[in-house]
């Protein structure tokens, strides 16, 4: 089976309430956690790419890699979506690519620039088959280039769902990514973590059946954050998203739920394991090993926190 876009995966996660993982890869060892982690728990996957990721690995390694998935998994429909895309000709690239998705996040700039790009970036998309993702409001924390607002203020960016509708309406995009509370990276919450459920709540009655995204997803796990901070590292103050907000979200209008750091803290939580408890070990594959084991682990145990373990069948395409 060739690659998919995400369209049926998002009808059935809406009506039965449940959110596919869009879960990022950079290597070939992410990637392998991942993907032995839906093929074993038999979920619907998207792969997603950053810009980053492109300029790291390189789009033919990646491809190639996720092609290998593909094909040795016939029965697992598997979406690859570029994240954070920021121009039209950056979203055109990966369509061009052969991207079965793509993000435009245009959330930083106007209103109306937003409504412009990414109505340009939908014509061409749709014109080639692939399906958008858009954003609207503005989260917080800071990723290598995708840049966002003082986690102090991500309350005064929430998604604003009047807007929401306009939005919609006029650019056509197939699924949108709203502001409710959570930011990228390990820093999330000073203090208790919060959603705005009544955000997504608000957008799912105005807009009925579309599909609402959550990026800033990872809930930065204790046992990553222990074992780093026991090994050397400093991430005494990471705090990310709780795991029953994750549920509650994607039974709601949430469909789609964006992790990439708590990806990045289970494989640098077991580097430094090894390199501490094995410090004469130089062999890469004893460490990138057990990495990529906690990733399918953890992987493996979000799909059900998602409620999208088993529901690859029902997500295939029926073309
Ligand atoms: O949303 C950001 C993702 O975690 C990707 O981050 O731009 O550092 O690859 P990156
Ligand atoms: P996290 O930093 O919470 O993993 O969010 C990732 C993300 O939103 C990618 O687009
Ligand atoms: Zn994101």
């Amino acid at each position: 089976m060739a690659l998919v876009d995400s369209k049926k995966m998002f009808e059935m996660a809406y009506k039965n309430g449940y959110a596919i993982g869009g879960f990022n890869v950079n290597n070939m060892e992410i990637t392998q956690g991942i993907v032995s982690a839906i093929a074993e728990e038999k979920a619907p996957l998207i792969l997603q790419i950053s810009r980053g990721a492109r300029k790291y690995a390189s789009m033919s390694y990646l491809r190639a890699i996720i092609d290998v998935a593909v094909a040795e998994n016939p029965d697992i429909p598997i979406v690859m979506h570029l994240d954070h895309g920021d121009t039209f000709e950056s979203c055109k690239q990966c369509v061009d690519d052969g991207f079965t998705s793509v993000m435009i996040d245009a959330s930083k700039q106007p209103f109306e620039e937003n409504i412009e790009v990414t109505k340009k970036v939908v014509e061409y998309a749709h014109a080639n088959g692939v399906v958008v993702e858009a954003e609207l409001g503005q989260l917080g924390g800071i990723e290598e280039d995708v840049v966002g607002v003082s986690t102090n203020d991500i309350h005064k960016h929430l998604t604003d769902p009047d807007q929401a509708v306009e939005f919609v309406e006029k650019t056509g995009c197939d699924s949108l990514a709203v502001a409710c509370g959570t930011s990228h990276g390990a820093y999330k919450f000073k203090t208790e973590p919060k959603l705005a459920f009544d955000v997504i709540q608000r957008v799912a009655e105005m807009l009925p059946e579309f599909p609402l995204v959550m990026h800033g997803s990872s809930s930065v796990l204790k046992e990553f954050k222990d074992l780093i901070n026991k090994y050397g590292g400093d991430m005494p103050d990471a705090m990310g998203v709780p795991e029953d907000a994750i549920s509650q979200a994607a039974k709601m209008a949430v469909c789609k739920v964006n992790i990439d750091t708590d990806l990045r803290m289970a494989l640098t939580a077991k580097i430094r394991q090894v390199f501490a408890e094995k410090p004469a070990e130089f062999d890469p594959r004893k460490y990138l090993g057990p990495g990529r084991e906690a990733i399918k682990d953890m992987v493996a145990h979000k799909l059900h926190i998602l409620g999208c373990a088993g529901k690859a069948a029902e997500c295939m395409h029926s073309n």
